[in-house]
């Protein structure tokens, strides 16, 4: 690899990419003040949600009455079908907060994410089969028994009761025929009865719910739940005199029921709101689901990686990049994983070795040191951006719900959360840019698995509530 004398190479020299870098520091850079715009029309469109039905932010009522005590016990089983894995679990909670959980998880493929929804089901059923088998034939479950089931279905669902859920649409690049529209608990129920598994599916949930539940089950401060993985979404708690559209219902008006605001689809369709750069267009194009998702897209696991990838495909065709070098493995869609770009950030040699490698090994290119820089502080640009967007989101929350002032946690998961270096600082400075000083009220933190832990707990509730007779 080279690295010295590079003005002598074909390959871009150290002022062309510094030039180039400009450009896309402008393109990728959210002022404060840009960002309390956004956090001000992301707040009226939260607030229209629950207002009226079948908004573009559907602001889900999903069934899930207040928080958890603490002292839910008991087994109980979660299937979690996320954007990229599905994952069977057992969790026995122990009260006091306390838990213990064995899973396991299996990756989807393409293929199965496009198939039949009644196949996918399937799947899923016979997956939940092989670890009831394996994992309770030890006398937990005994001849005639059945298990509650919690099944984490991580996709918006028009919710009437907490067992039910129509699936409005897919959401992060599924698009499984005959599903929309459906209930797809019955749809899991009846996959449930073929192969004969011996569960019986009581809670339907959202990551983002699950998550918010089991946060507070270990951190009673947690008032909202955020999911930066494949998707992105949020949770929080809402009074329900302050949900119009379900006020016909006759719920207690003093009760408090989650909300799943499925916010990823924020700006969709008339992008007034969010800024869109040319490569966010072509990724929104490009995608089974155009004009949808639109504040998901600019953020999430899914797509970061392939901003970026857009963004070096096109200082290729203009003849900056990787001149006299083939570059067709690069110029493969979603070829770069967002995964790369936490490498990049992290990398932390001089020569940055890691970047050298990533080109090498997965796109056989070849690279010099003033272009790894600028595919560093690029990654940088992008993975900003998505963390300071993300922060205009939990803004809208906390001002709309007021907590700035007296504060509040904020449970996170997913990849990009866990894995992607800086991206809660970045966060959290993006917080401090929208309210100021304030702003350090308002704290994330690494939830306890929403997904598993929070779909035992919540089915845990349900079976209290059933009891008392209140399903
Ligand atoms: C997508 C889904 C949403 C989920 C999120 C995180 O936005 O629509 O339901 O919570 O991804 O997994």
């Amino acid at each position: 690899t080279r690295t010295q004398d590079e003005e002598d190479l074909p390959h871009a020299t150290k002022k062309t990419m510094a030039d180039h870098l400009r450009k896309y520091e402008s393109l990728f850079t959210l002022t404060p003040q840009r960002m309390r715009m956004i956090v001000e029309a992301f707040k009226e469109t939260l607030e229209l949600g629950l207002e009226k039905p079948e908004q573009v932010v559907p602001m889900i009522p999903t069934y899930v009455f207040g928080w958890p005590t603490g002292k839910e016990t008991g087994d109980f089983l979660a299937v979690d079908l996320g954007g990229t894995n599905l994952r069977v679990c057992l969790v026995t909670l122990q009260g006091e907060g306390k838990f213990e959980m064995t899973q396991t998880k299996y990756r989807l493929t393409e293929e199965q994410k496009q198939e039949d929804g009644q196949k996918l089901f399937d799947f899923c059923a016979e997956c939940l089969k092989t670890f009831v088998t394996t994992n309770l034939e030890d006398g937990t479950l005994k001849e005639g028994d059945t298990l509650p089931l919690g099944f984490t279905f991580s996709y918006p669902c028009f919710q009437e009761k907490i067992d039910h859920g129509q699936l409005i649409r897919w959401t992060k690049g599924f698009g499984a025929p005959n599903t929309e529209g459906r209930d797809v608990a019955a749809m899991f129920r009846e996959s449930l009865r073929k192969h004969n598994v011996p569960v019986e599916l009581t809670a339907l949930i959202n990551d983002t719910t699950g998550t918010l539940i089991a946060s507070s089950y270990v951190n009673p401060r947690t008032k909202i739940a955020v999911i930066f993985g494949t998707g992105c979404n949020a949770a929080y708690m809402e009074q329900v005199k302050d949900i119009p559209k379900i006020k016909q219902l006759g719920i207690d008006p003093d009760a408090e029921m989650a909300i799943n605001c499925e916010w990823g689809a924020f700006d969709s369709f008339e992008h007034e709101h969010l800024p869109r750069t040319k490569y966010d267009i072509i990724i929104d194009e490009q995608s089974n689901k155009p004009g949808e998702q639109a504040f998901e897209k600019l953020i999430s696991g899914r797509y970061l990686g392939e901003i970026l990838r857009l963004v070096i495909c096109e200082l290729i065709d203009d003849g900056v990049l990787f001149l006299g070098q083939e570059t067709y493995k690069i110029e493969i869609a979603y070829a770069l994983d967002t995964a790369f770009l936490s490498l990049m950030e992290s990398d932390p040699t001089e020569e940055l070795l890691m970047i050298i490698g990533i080109f090498t090994h997965f796109f056989a290119l070849e690279t010099t040191l003033a272009e790894r820089q600028f595919f560093r502080a690029l990654a940088k640009l992008v993975g900003r951006r998505a963390a300071r967007l993300s922060a205009c989101g939990i803004a809208a929350i906390v001002s709309k719900m007021n907590y700035l002032e007296e504060g509040c946690a904020v449970g996170a998961d997913g990849s990009l959360y866990n894995k992607y270096p800086g991206f809660a600082d970045r966060v959290h400075e993006g917080l401090q840019d929208v309210f100021g000083d304030k702003g350090r009220n308002i704290v994330t933190y690494h939830a306890e698995d929403g997904s598993g832990v929070g779909s035992a707990i919540i089915a845990a509730m349900t079976k209290v509530r059933k009891d008392a007779g209140l399903y």
